[in-house]
């Protein structure tokens, strides 16, 4: 096999060692360095062992600082890299088990040679069982690469996560609830709407003529999809007042979580403009990819999704159907339940909107 190898200063005694194993069991090793024992910084060399498991010039990876754990944060960043810090057999079997991981991080300081040495021959040799590991694997790598390249947006921001904390507690009233949404729904629109472009504009202010800038290009239109999405829209108004405000109305079929259409009424020139898609929740993303589609009949090019909560299924399915939108999310959550909810979600978010619970 086709194996990467790269250390730190923490890791370079124990990886020559390990690429003599290595190339004495018949592996094919690309040793990335270091060649000598001055410090260096981690992250140049997990760097260069990720791009080679990344772009298929090497099969697996393996990496060697102080504790594992540096290395395995940077390999973390590049597309199609699973990294796993690992100080034990049986982490090494079910990292590649379970989760298919294919870049070892190891500690040169608190793991002997020996220990090592097996941890590397486990990684190499024991494969991926597949089955339902194989569908988290794929929404982990789909949720990674789609914020690797930039078509999922989620916000970090402090105010955006106390917020949603409170819109999240049962507890909270309609009210409040509803004040939330709105809220939430500005910060997300203002993230949504950062790359709009500028044209300069003479400005005279009490005190002299300058240039100054406003938003050009395209016009916009908000469509809410019904009825929860409608809880957005006045807090995108706020944002962009001269929006126009198409409707998509859709409900989930209760049965098959498949999303059924029963209204749509789009501004005439909506192929003329940017199209805000909201909706508080994106689950299976049924109800998204079918407004999106519908907008891309009506002949819209740029079209983005804005929810407060996405789940990792909902954003597979619509950008894995639609090459060219874009979502932005305030919180990405763990998963769907067997009823298509998402956990921890916030519950049905229309019903919490409208009170009718
Ligand atoms: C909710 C939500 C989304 C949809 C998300 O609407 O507002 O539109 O479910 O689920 P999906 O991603 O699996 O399609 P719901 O069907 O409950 O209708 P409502 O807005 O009228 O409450
Ligand atoms: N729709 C909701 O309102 N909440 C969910 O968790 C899923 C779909």
């Amino acid at each position: 096999m086709k194996v990467a190898i790269a250390a730190d200063h923490g890791g370079y005694e124990q990886k020559a060692h390990l690429v003599e194993r290595l190339a004495g069991a018949g592996h094919e090793v690309m040793d990335f360095g270091p060649m000598g024992a001055d410090a260096v910084d981690y992250p140049d060399y997990a760097l260069k062992v990720a791009r080679a498991v990344s772009s298929g010039e090497a099969a697996r990876g393996i990496l060697i600082c102080g504790t594992g754990l540096g290395m395995a944060m940077a390999a973390d960043k590049f597309p199609g890299v699973r990294a796993a810090a690992v100080q034990t057999p049986e982490f090494a079997t079910l990292c590649r088990q379970h989760n298919d991981a294919n870049v070892l991080c190891l500690s040169g300081r608190f793991v002997e040679p020996t220990v090592n040495e097996e941890l590397c021959r486990i990684f190499l040799e024991t494969p991926f069982e597949g089955g339902r590991h194989a569908k988290r694997v794929a929404k982990m790598m789909a949720c990674g690469q789609a914020m690797a390249m930039d078509r999922l947006m989620v916000m970090d921001h402090p105010l955006v996560a106390h917020k949603l904390s409170i819109l999240r507690d049962e507890a909270t009233p309609t009210k409040l609830f509803r004040e939330l949404v709105q809220e939430l729904a500005l910060f997300v629109g203002y993230e949504a709407t950062r790359d709009f472009p500028l044209e300069d504009v003479e400005v005279t202010t009490p005190l002299e003529t300058f240039t100054a800038k406003r938003v050009a290009g395209k016009k916009v239109a908000i469509v809410p999809i019904l009825r929860a999405g409608l809880g957005m829209v006045d807090g995108l108004l706020a944002l962009v007042p001269s929006a126009k405000v198409g409707h998509i109305g859709m409900y989930r079929d209760h049965e098959t979580h498949e999303p059924r259409e029963y209204y749509a009424k789009l501004p005439a020139d909506v192929d003329q403009r940017t199209c805000l898609v909201v909706d508080p929740m994106l689950a299976t993303g049924g109800s998204a990819s079918m407004a999106i589609g519908y907008l891309r009949k009506a002949g819209v090019d740029d079209v983005r999704l804005l929810c407060l909560v996405a789940a990792p299924e909902g954003v597979e399915r619509v950008l894995s159907e639609d090459p060219d939108v874009r979502i932005y999310a305030c919180a990405l959550d763990r998963e769907l339940n067997d009823d298509a909810y998402i956990l921890p979600g916030l519950g049905d978010a229309g019903d919490r909107i409208f009170g009718t619970l």
